[in-house]
């Protein structure tokens, strides 16, 4: 087994993963509070209808489940280890139900971590809750996935994590669990990593850029050269991802969410692909909830290294996305969401039904805007009988509103 202590500074510390920074720290926790307003959506959606038998989880490249920050001399919890604890409530709460969780690294010493905190927590493990490790390159991996048993039933409901550091999709082995009825969660990591690569000679990288974008490195280069700002350029890759995303899992719902450090240094989009809505409107909440609680706590600030690699000057594009806005207050700023409110439903007169679901499909407006909206906006409830029912009718006038 492991020849170090358990969170250990003098041990353990050498052992876990130490490539951490900001970036990592605010997805780490997106994952978890993802995947644990997920656990309640799915149970609490399928209980009525008796339906579900099986929950998965799974982290192709899971790393070491801990992680030691030397910049803060501490550890921090992965995603791994937030998820079991997740898992572990979980478990206990509805025994009916079959939990797995899956983890998978191809770097041994990590393996080796996830295994020595399975059996650090083993003791706390309810009967219908089980842990499996793999030591295996994730395509390798990747390709084992449909044959277990519990992915592939109806009365079954599966979270996927694939995470990897670079831009890294070969599509034909990612088909199975592109395509598995499963909801996705990617990093799609750029735009800093493009602009570093676009003039490399490394025939590896070329390879890998070539493969998820499908696109030939010369025009790649072009498109890149021809996009006026940091931003346009963005948004073509961005595109061009989610749409072999859409092709290759057949599944109708991508939507993303860009991991903002300091409000001003996009490190990368974290992807969700699901067959659901449910699924976006869930990324988008938690996202926005995130980003709440952490400007409240000031922690982005207080953890920020104005680098992130040595070589480049990095691109924050504050102002690109159209009359100044930056990407940051796109997605997160209430001033700027309750306008997007404003632009997209003045005028209207809209069933709580098909406002739920407007707001449901929405890219960017979070599902709780109606409590921002109400601080500075005027809106009517209007309740109406429909063939012997109430139904509840939102108004939101042209002006004045
Ligand atoms: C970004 S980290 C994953 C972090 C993890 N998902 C989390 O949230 O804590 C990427 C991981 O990919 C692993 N990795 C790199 N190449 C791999 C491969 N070919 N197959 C499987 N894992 C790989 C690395 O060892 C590293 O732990």
């Amino acid at each position: 087994m492991c020849s170090c202590n358990f969170r250990d500074k003098l041990t353990c510390s050498q052992k876990v993963n130490s490539n951490i920074h900001d970036g990592t720290m605010l997805k780490i926790k997106a994952f978890k509070e993802y995947t644990n307003a997920w656990l309640e959506k799915v149970i609490n959606y399928s209980k009525k209808k008796q339906m579900l038998q099986y929950v998965n989880f799974v982290d192709c490249m899971a790393s070491s489940g801990l992680y030691f920050n030397k910049n803060r001399n501490e550890f921090y919890d992965g995603t791994a280890i937030r998820v079991l604890e997740i898992f572990v409530k979980s478990a206990r709460k509805y025994s009916n139900i079959q939990f797995s969780i899956y983890l998978n690294d191809i770097d041994k010493q990590y393996v080796k971590c996830l295994n020595c905190i399975k059996k650090r927590e083993k003791l706390k493990f309810p009967n219908n809750l089980n842990i499996n490790i793999s030591n295996k390159d994730k395509y390798d991996f990747i390709s084992t996935i449909k044959y277990k048993n519990s992915f592939n039933k109806y009365t079954s409901k599966s979270l996927i994590i694939y995470d990897p550091y670079e831009v890294e999709f070969e599509w034909t082995k990612l088909v199975p669990i592109l395509q598995l009825n499963a909801d996705l969660l990617i990093t799609h990591f750029f735009p800093n990593d493009i602009k570093r690569n676009i003039n490399t000679k490394n025939e590896k990288v070329v390879k890998r850029y070539e493969s998820a974008y499908e696109i030939n490195i010369n025009e790649m280069k072009s498109i890149f050269e021809s996009k006026k700002n940091a931003f346009d350029r963005n948004v073509y890759f961005r595109n061009t991802l989610h749409e072999n995303l859409k092709k290759y899992s057949r599944k109708k719902f991508i939507a993303y969410a860009p991991i903002i450090l300091e409000k001003k240094l996009h490190v990368y989009d974290i992807v969700c692909v699901s067959h659901s809505s449910f699924a976006q409107e869930l990324l988008k909440n938690t996202m926005y909830k995130l980003y709440k609680e952490t400007e409240s706590k000031s922690q982005i600030k207080n953890y920020y290294q104005p680098k992130l690699f040595d070589d480049d000057e990095e691109d924050m594009y504050q102002k690109d996305r159209g009359s100044g806005v930056s990407e940051y207050k796109f997605h997160y700023d209430d001033s700027h969401i309750v306008s997007m409110f404003y632009n997209e439903f003045s005028g209207e007169r809209l069933s709580k039904e098909d406002f739920d679901k407007r707001l449901r499909e929405h890219p960017y407006l979070p599902s709780n805007i109606l409590k921002l909206v109400k601080k500075t906006c005027k809106y009517q409830i209007e309740n109406k009988e429909v063939n012997g029912k109430i139904e509840k009718y939102y108004i939101f006038p042209e002006r004045g509103f």
